[in-house]
């Protein structure tokens, strides 16, 4: 399995700023075999950058989509207008389901939209500091998994990836702290747990499983030393330039130790 690095740029850069941010980070990116490296700019940057970027280097995700194609949906991009302009899609990212309540059942048919439309979802799961505070931890990722991927059948379960943030990592959050490395590896054992129980045993071993909050050059290595954790999801960091190559290094390092 690769290791995936994916930046995501939130609300950041306008079209002319992301494209130059995109010239400096392909000029600066190591091509490794081994390490997808993905970013995910704002929608209306998408279609120019995706005229620019060298897939062999980087990718593209959006970092969202609706999930009906075509229709009287005012405001809203489909996953089919985004198919063959990105490869992936982050799909229930907290900052969609607490800011813009979105639910599981949204979430659910982006998952099996962007399947549709072949677009590899990247499926956000991740606890509340109140919901960890109320040992709800295990629940909350149990219902946003099996609630997340409710339309996807046996066979394309290989077509996800699942990322685990938890929310109270997050830097933009108030009062953000870093994530223990113990409770990283609690929550991917779970993660492949469910699955397993859901798809069967064996299953959930090929499943790329990310982390993501406050992942920066300095910490990243430890993550991803975590058996289990295959990336990282990067916010603040994938927007400095010397820090998200960092990272991509620190990935390099990693699988070669
Ligand atoms: P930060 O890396 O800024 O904590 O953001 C994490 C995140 O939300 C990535 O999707």
């Amino acid at each position: 399995m690769k290791t995936y690095i994916v930046g995501n740029w939130k609300l950041n850069f306008t079209v002319g700023e992301a494209s130059i941010y995109l010239h400096k980070l392909l000029k600066a990116m190591p091509n490794y075999r081994d390490i997808e490296v993905v970013v995910a700019p704002s929608t209306i940057a998408l279609q120019p950058l995706s005229l620019q970027i060298d897939r062999h280097v980087m990718k593209l995700a959006a970092q969202n989509a609706f999930y009906r194609d075509f229709g009287a949906f005012t405001g809203e991009v489909s996953f089919s207008q985004l198919r063959s302009v990105v490869d992936y899609c982050i799909i229930g990212h907290s900052e969609r389901r607490n800011i813009l309540g979105e639910s599981d059942k949204m979430v659910q048919k982006k998952v099996a939209a962007a399947i549709r439309n072949k677009i590899t979802p990247i499926l956000c799961v991740g606890e509340l500091e109140s919901e960890r505070a109320f040992g709800e931890t295990r629940d909350v990722i149990r219902d946003q998994l099996i609630g997340g991927l409710g339309e996807v059948s046996d066979d394309e379960l290989d077509k996800v990836i699942i990322a685990y943030e938890p929310v109270w990592a997050i830097s933009s959050t108030k009062g953000a702290r870093a994530a223990g490395l113990e409770d990283i590896s609690d929550a991917v054992i779970l993660i492949r747990e469910i699955l397993d129980e859901v798809y069967g045993k064996g299953r959930a071993k090929d499943i790329p499983v990310l982390f993501g909050g406050s992942v920066n050059s300095s910490n990243a290595g430890a993550y991803l030393a975590l058996p289990g954790v295959d990336g990282l999801l990067v916010g603040g960091a994938s927007l400095i330039l010397s820090e998200f190559v960092d990272i991509v290094k620190a990935a390099k390092r990693v699988r070669n130790e």
